[in-house]
């Protein structure tokens, strides 16, 4: 659901743009923002606001792997499975991680730290293999490099564990 303050931002954006389509992906970052993720309900509640029909909404929701339709870790790991990424060694980096955490696609940690999710192209082919953590980019990635990155998450978020 699309609390009040959040209301008064998208109206911002439709008075921002010339038409509402393009207050669409803004305010879908922002509903991101504030909950970790988009909801059913969130869906129903913006194509009201915006006067779009739900079926605009959700194919663009679903459309971009940075808009999540569920909620996911504190971290959401986005490996990129696509040809140029996936050149790494006989084991894909997103296979790698999906041992290294114990998940598989679409799934979280027990810890809610971490989620995983497949994706087609984030972009940096050119500097394969790719990741995103949240919305933060990680190129050039090996096993080690993967590691290090997991691992320095696991280690802030639990220093007691160190
Ligand atoms: S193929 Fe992996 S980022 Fe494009």
């Amino acid at each position: 659901m699309i609390d009040k303050d959040t209301r008064i931002t998208i109206a911002g954006f439709m008075k921002k743009f010339p038409c509402r389509d393009s207050a669409l992906v803004p305010s879908l970052c922002l509903i991101q923002k504030e909950n970790g993720y988009i909801s059913g309900s969130d869906m129903e509640d913006l194509s009201e606001i915006l006067n779009l029909p739900e079926a605009r909404i959700f194919s663009t929701a679903s459309f971009y792997s940075m808009l999540n339709l569920k909620p996911g870790g504190k971290y959401h790991i986005q490996v990129c499975t696509n040809v140029s990424c996936s050149l790494i060694e006989k084991e894909t980096l997103f296979d790698y991680i999906s041992k290294k955490l114990g998940i598989r696609e679409g799934e979280s940690t027990p810890d809610g730290l971490f989620s995983l999710e497949a994706v087609e192209c984030l972009g940096a082919c050119g500097y394969a293999p790719a990741m995103m953590i949240n919305a933060d980019h990680y190129e050039n990635l090996d096993f080690n490099k993967a590691d290090e990155i997991i691992d320095s998450i696991r280690e802030y978020e639990n220093p007691a564990e160190k």
